[in-house]
């Protein structure tokens, strides 16, 4: 029988391509969105549903429809996600916490919730998106690299609790893909032109701007997923970037860490245009 997937975040970039991979190969997908809500949406070959994973009351009826649908998840893919670039000392009241509130919180809830559908099953298998920022910083992306690191950690404990209920966890960390809407991409407000950040911050969003337009193909991501889901056994990370982004991580343990911060602070003041 087909397996169930409900995935989060799936109006767009990876949380879409990924939907798309696993409607292709039959899986049933229960696709989750904010703007699934607002117009009638399509997503070929899955059933889209509106979902903010902010809110309590959102997610009980996107889990509602699922159920209806398609019965209890097999597998749980949690993407949903928005960056905030701001300088660490410019964030605004609000901002840090929605950051928070849809990468880090969002994922808990939606865990929360299909656990117990997944226990009294004795199987299931939970994917949580994290980044390469859950395992280093990187200028301007404070809220963001703190709420990828508190899934990180999060999702170890979740897979030591939920592995003797034949639970399994894995942990997605993409590098740069050429995925993102700009919409999930806001600005801090504190980021004026009198910031005594603002040239450093203007730098560094170029190169994050332009690593993000020259990275991985998302619908690769898309492929990973779906073949690191047919294994018996599921990995517990999954790390689909571009080699200097595999070196950075590598190097980030390996390295004294003035001589990394030497290093990446040097890169993310390069110019690219
Ligand atoms: N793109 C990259 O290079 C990259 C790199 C590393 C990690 N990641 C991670 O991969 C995931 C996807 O990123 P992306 O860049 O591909 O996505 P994206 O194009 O920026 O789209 C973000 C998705 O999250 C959804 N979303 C935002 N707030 C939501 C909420 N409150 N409730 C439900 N859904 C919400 C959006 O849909 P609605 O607005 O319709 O709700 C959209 O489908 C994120 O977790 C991100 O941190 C991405």
């Amino acid at each position: 029988m087909a397996k169930t997937v409900w995935i989060t975040g799936a109006s767009s970039g990876l949380g879409l391509h990924t939907a798309m991979a696993l409607a292709k190969r039959g899986y049933q997908v229960a696709a989750g969105a904010r703007s699934f809500g607002k117009e009638e949406s399509k997503v070929a070959g899955c059933l889209c549903l509106s979902l903010d994973v902010t809110q309590e009351a959102s997610i009980a009826s996107f889990i509602a429809a699922a159920k209806e649908s398609f019965g209890p998840p097999d597998i749980l893919i949690n993407c949903a996600g928005v960056l905030n670039l701001c300088a660490c000392e410019s964030y605004c009241p609000g901002e840090v916490e929605k950051v928070m509130e849809v990468n880090f919180l969002g994922q808990v809830k939606m865990i929360s919730h299909v656990l117990p559908l997944m226990r009294e099953r004795g199987h299931g298998r939970i994917i949580n998106f994290s980044s390469i920022n859950g395992l280093m910083g990187i200028p301007f992306q404070g809220a963001y690299t703190a709420s990828k690191h508190a899934i990180e950690g999060y999702s170890e404990c979740l897979q030591l609790e939920c592995r003797p209920h034949g639970i399994e966890v894995m942990v997605v960390r993409p590098g740069d893909h050429q995925s993102g809407g700009q919409g999930y991409r806001a600005h801090g407000r504190g980021m004026g032109d009198d910031s005594p950040y603002r040239a450093a911050y203007d730098k560094a969003c170029r190169v994050i701007h332009w690593d993000e337009s020259h990275g991985c193909d998302p619908d690769r991501l898309g492929e990973k997923i779906a073949k690191a889901l047919e294994k018996k056994r599921l990995p517990r990370t999954l790390c689909v970037a571009k080699l200097d982004q595999h070196l950075a991580v590598w190097l980030h343990d390996l390295l004294p860490a003035r001589l990394f911060e030497k290093i990446i602070a040097s890169y993310y003041r390069k110019t690219k245009d």
